[in-house]
């Protein structure tokens, strides 16, 4: 029998993702003591304002603006700011100093993601992100562990909601591009920066992401063809719809074999023709969806919600739990 330990849980960020993840730590105490073998101590929250208004009401005394320190004796570390700078200097510290991290930061482990797990294999510690893409779907565990003695062949996503709304309105309601992008905007689908959902830049990380792992191999974003929505009219999607088809922002990868046999791996992003029939299709509203190709376990789909703060909360903790079970098995 392992003995109980208390774990220091440091949580960086308290936008709508980072306030869900407090209060399901606070409120979960006891349930999740139960199934890790450890007292999940949040210890305090990084913030850069700590008046800010915030979704949830949390202790006051948990905020501080001095992230740096807050890091530092962290057994876990979860990072929720978003960005490179400085959540990327605040997890390689975080990794240096042996505490595993949690983190849902698309863009940085799209651009930093190999630098990163290096640090944590050098001192033997875990960083995670199953929240960094597709929100609460379970996918990169699926393709790590559970896939991990199959052949992936291919993975088709549809891993932006915001931009998949917008079809889906365009299709299903005749809506115009303008008018659904305007709602998307006012059910908080779209990124700060909106270019970064209708160019395909956020469906770019993230399908970097499941390139590389699906395939074992390093794909940097720089390698992945996008091209967003901001092309596509309704008389298009009219024409689709009249051919039996549906156009999504889909990220593929794909292994492909050149013709002199040497293998790589095709990875991008566009607003793709697909079947009616096929399951992708029938993905709707801010929904997203990963259709995995394999050689043994054939097709299947991963569906479910690809943002919101406690949805992708979910995935937050899921990595947590992982993390401190980890913890407890290590003594
Ligand atoms: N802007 C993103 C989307 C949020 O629309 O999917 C979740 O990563």
């Amino acid at each position: 029998m392992t003995a109980y330990r208390d774990l220091r849980v440091a949580l960086l960020g308290c936008g709508s993702v980072g306030a869900q993840v407090a209060r399901l730590l606070l409120e979960q105490r006891e349930e999740l003591a139960a199934r890790t073998g450890a007292g999940l101590q949040l210890v305090g929250i990084a913030v850069r304002n700590i008046d800010a208004p915030r979704d949830v009401e949390l202790p006051r005394e948990l905020f501080t603006t001095d992230a740096e320190q807050l890091v530092l004796g962290a057994d876990i570390v979860v990072e929720l700011m978003g960005g490179i700078e400085p959540a990327r200097g605040l997890i390689l510290r975080a990794l240096e100093g042996g505490a595993d991290v949690v983190t849902a930061n698309k863009a940085l482990i799209a651009a930093h993601g190999p630098e990163l797990a290096d640090a944590a294999e050098q001192v033997g510690a875990q960083l995670s992100y199953e929240a960094a893409v597709a929100g609460a779907i379970p996918i990169i565990r699926p393709l790590r562990e559970s896939l991990a003695g199959d052949h992936i062949t291919r993975v088709l996503g549809i891993v932006n909601g915001s931009t998949n709304y917008i079809l889906d309105r365009m299709d299903r309601f005749g809506d115009s591009a303008e008018d659904a992008m305007r709602v998307a905007s006012e059910l908080g689908y779209l990124e700060a920066d909106p270019t970064l959902d209708v160019e395909g830049y956020d469906a770019a990380q993230k399908a970097t992401i499941l390139a590389s792992i699906a395939f074992h191999t390093e794909v940097p974003v720089e390698a992945v063809y996008r091209e967003g929505i901001t092309g596509i009219t309704s008389a298009q999607i009219e024409a689709a719809r009249h051919a039996g088809s549906v156009i999504k922002l889909l990220a593929i990868a794909e292994r492909l074999t050149a013709a002199d046999g040497t293998e790589g791996v095709s990875a991008r992003v566009y607003p793709a023709l697909i079947d009616r029939d096929h399951p992708l299709a029938a993905v709707h509203g801010g929904k997203n969806a990963v259709f995995v190709e394999s050689e043994a376990a054939g097709e299947l789909m991963f569906y479910g919600a690809g943002a919101g703060g406690i949805e992708t909360a979910s995935a937050v903790l899921g990595d947590l739990v992982s993390a401190a079970r980890r913890h407890v098995a290590g003594g």
